[in-house]
């Protein structure tokens, strides 16, 4: 039997109520599957910002290397600025552990309510591939004569070669695994004159490295666009951490629910441990409900798993969760019916038994 040790960071809102979910559908396709787990679970986030001024502890990091995987909820709430609280335990995490994908699949599941006309699980089925460590997200720039008329606030955006080089490779090999046809980039490069060149620049270097797979890009704002029009037409995107970020709440929105989609901050080195959440925060608005969905959080649990080098426990999950959406089970309000997170994750957990 293999014993998984998994860091466990419910964080804030919705966190608490997914993360449980999670949990209980990673036991159950663990006892189909032979797998066992330490799960040692950490109060970080806004709660403990306020009492101790730290989302985490100064060790926080050296504790989460000990560990295979990091399972989190969600980070950041209201009365703790959003940049206090991301940059003091999400980001760092993404950097520290080397993180430097953030995988997150677009997939329409059968029977999910979809906001497009006339669209089927066929036609919205590819992956989100953002660059995770650096790009827009720098903490190079600041800000100078605080509160007069000459205030100034300047922000660097940094795209190194290796940086650059390492996230298109990334997004080229997983189309040539997954035995798709097409990468699609993610571009600015008419409005953004530096480093967006560069990205195109690097992206047309680094697709001569694949000669069988096919190419294509826009500049975001029409990539929005043909997200909503025509998601057919992807098979991996690959975009610069803002606009991956931007990309995965769109994709899944079209795909019927910003609640189902689960991502993969991958350290694709493996000498430190990856992390895995849902696309989505900690919703304040439904936060102590009990109505959030959960699939975001056990679909999250499933690319931990396949991660780990567990596929078949890993299709497992996703099965379970097709099963019980297409097939009537509990629908939480995103969803349009009126079940508790506690119901569907149940609802999961025993589609795997
Ligand atoms: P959000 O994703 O938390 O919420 C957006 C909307 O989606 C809300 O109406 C919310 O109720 C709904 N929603 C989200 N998850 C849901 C679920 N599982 N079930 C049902 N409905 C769900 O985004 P936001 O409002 O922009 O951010 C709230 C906080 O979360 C902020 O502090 C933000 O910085 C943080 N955040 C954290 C992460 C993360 O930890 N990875 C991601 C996004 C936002
Ligand atoms: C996400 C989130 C984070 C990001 C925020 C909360 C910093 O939106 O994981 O998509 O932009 O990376
Ligand atoms: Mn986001």
């Amino acid at each position: 039997m293999s014993k998984l040790k998994i860091a466990v960071i419910p964080g804030d809102g919705i966190g608490w109520e997914v993360v449980p979910e999670g949990i209980k559908v990673l036991e159950a396709v663990g006892a189909k599957y032979d797998l066992d787990y330490e799960f040692i679970e950490y109060d970080w986030g806004c709660e403990r910002y306020h009492k101790t001024g730290k989302l985490m502890p100064d060790d926080g990091i050296e504790t989460l290397k000990d560990f295979d995987s990091i399972f989190l909820g969600a980070c950041g709430y209201p009365g703790v600025p959003d940049h206090v609280s991301l940059w003091g335990l999400l980001i760092p995490i993404r950097r520290e552990m080397k993180q430097y994908v953030n995988l997150r699949p677009v997939r329409m599941l059968k029977g999910m309510p979809c906001p497009l006309s006339n669209r089927s699980p066929e036609d919205i089925n590819f992956w989100v591939v953002r660059e995770n460590n650096e790009g827009e997200y720098s903490e190079i720039g600041g800000r100078l004569h605080r509160g007069t008329e000459y205030e100034v606030a300047v922000q660097e955006s940094v795209f190194t070669k290796f940086g650059t080089d390492r996230i298109l490779r990334y997004a080229f090999d997983l189309c040539e695994k997954i035995g798709r046809k097409k990468v699609t980039s993610a571009t600015k490069s008419n409005g953004i004159i530096h480093t967006m060149p560069y990205w195109d620049e690097r992206f047309a270097a680094i697709s001569e490295e694949y000669p069988s797979l096919d190419t294509d890009q826009y500049h975001i704002d029409i990539l929005t666009a043909n997200f909503v029009l025509h998601p057919d037409w992807f098979d991996v995107v690959v975009g610069s951490n803002l606009f991956g970020d931007i990309l995965s709440d769109l994709g899944p929105a079209i795909a019927g629910s910003i609640a189902i989609a689960p991502s993969a901050n991958i350290n694709p080195d493996g000498d430190l441990p990856s992390m895995f959440e849902p696309v989505h925060g900690s919703a304040p608005d439904i936060a102590g409900k009990g109505i959030a969905n959960p699939i975001g959080q056990i679909w999250s649990g499933s690319m931990m798993l396949e991660h780990l080098g567990y596929s078949e426990a890993a299709d497992e999950i996703v099965r379970a969760i097709e099963e019980v959406v297409s097939g009537g089970g509990p629908k939480t309000p995103d969803l349009g019916g009126q079940a508790n997170t506690k119901d569907l994750g149940d609802a999961i957990a025993e589609a795997i038994r």
